[in-house]
């Protein structure tokens, strides 16, 4: 009965991502179709309560110190502040983050940071109005950039901002999107695409890999090695012409980091999560409705993380996609 989420590989999770819906309000191409996806029946989410109760049995039995709230898009849900603030009030307090893609957060910032939340990540793969149109099929580039002011003069720190590049979408964004972030105080961080989509299209020779983006980034900035101590950070971060800013890339698929994850997931409907990619989902949703104690879900939640796989997979043949798209399972 330790107070840790120990795996048969010797890593500890410390870190849960908790996808509060499946939903989101853009329809990114290389994230799902135009129609959408067959969202979750609300009756299949978690609600207020479900959520707080598997959060503190996650802080106070399973020695989580940090909750990253994901989707879909998490700002959809409206219960989110009071979700959070539930999680900020537990003792020890975890630290609280916010995957988003910053639609509506020009709004919630002030209440986010109110709640709880220490800092977000802010989901942007161009800075044309246009090209932002057609990427994530909604013309809101505006608010966007309106939602990255907000969390900064929030304080929300360090705010950062997420970019997938994709060849002949966008791979031409690496320095312009470099300098809008230098520019308004935001930490990039450049994302591999991982195969992860609800279509399975994903084709390796598409990626646009770690490497390729740092060369496009030497063409104007000198890069050098950051020195903190990167952990279990997905991002492996470069200062840009001798610093303070730095610039990230999380190379997932060509540099997997898995040997260092701390991560455990849950999902909008109450699955249990030990890898992003893993094939293997524990129901807690279930037991929790058919009035098991903390403690039952602990052991199950316990007993799901040690069998977790050594890494995704990707590489290896004989990989195949997770059921699930990214969107239903928090990325
Ligand atoms: P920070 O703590 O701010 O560094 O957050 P993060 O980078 O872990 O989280 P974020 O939600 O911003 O995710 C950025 C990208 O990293 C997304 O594409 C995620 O899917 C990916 N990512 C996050 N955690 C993992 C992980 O455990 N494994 C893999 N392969 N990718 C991950
Ligand atoms: N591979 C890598 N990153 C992805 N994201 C969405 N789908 C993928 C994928 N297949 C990104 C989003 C967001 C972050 C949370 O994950 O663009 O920035
Ligand atoms: Fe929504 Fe994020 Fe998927 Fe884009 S990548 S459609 S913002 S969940």
């Amino acid at each position: 009965d330790t107070p840790v989420l120990l795996d048969s590989y010797g890593r500890i999770a410390t870190d849960l991502r908790v996808s509060v819906t499946d939903r989101c309000n853009l329809r990114c191409t290389y994230c799902m179709p135009a129609e959408g996806l067959n969202w979750l029946a609300k009756s299949a989410l978690l609600d207020t309560g479900e959520l707080i109760r598997l959060i503190e049995i996650a802080v106070l039995k399973l020695g989580v110190t940090e909750l990253r709230f994901t989707g879909g898009e998490p700002l959809l849900r409206k219960d989110l502040e009071e979700v959070l603030a539930a999680s900020a009030a537990l003792s020890p307090r975890p630290l609280l983050s916010l995957t988003t893609n910053g639609i509506g957060l020009e709004r919630r910032a002030e209440a986010l940071a109110a709640a709880g939340v220490d800092r977000v990540n802010v989901s942007l793969d161009t800075i044309q109005r246009d090209r932002y149109a057609e990427l994530t099929r909604r013309d809101r580039l505006p608010d966007v950039l309106a939602g990255l002011r907000a969390a900064r003069a929030a304080g929300l720190a360090p705010v950062k901002v997420n970019a997938v590049l994709m060849r002949g979408v966008n791979e031409d964004e690496a320095v312009p999107l470099l300098e809008f972030c230098l520019d308004g105080g935001y930490e990039l961080r450049f994302i591999e695409q991982m195969p992860l989509d609800p279509q399975h299209g994903w084709d390796r020779a598409e990626m646009v890999s770690g490497p390729e983006i740092l060369a496009a980034l030497r063409t104007k900035f000198t890069l050098t090695p950051h020195t903190a101590e990167r952990g279990a950070a997905p991002a492996e971060r470069w200062q840009v012409d001798g610093g303070p800013a730095t610039v990230g890339v999380i190379a997932s698929v060509s540099q997997p980091f898995c040997s260092a994850c701390d991560r455990t997931r849950l999902t909008a409907d109450g699955q249990l999560r030990s890898c992003l990619f893993g094939q293997d989902e524990t129901d807690l949703r279930g037991p929790m409705r058919a009035g098991a104690t903390d403690e039952q879900l602990a052991e199950r939640w316990r007993a799901a993380m040690w069998a977790k796989p050594a890494g995704h997979g990707i590489n290896e043949v004989g990989f195949a996609q997770p059921a699930r798209p990214m969107s239903a399972i928090g990325g």
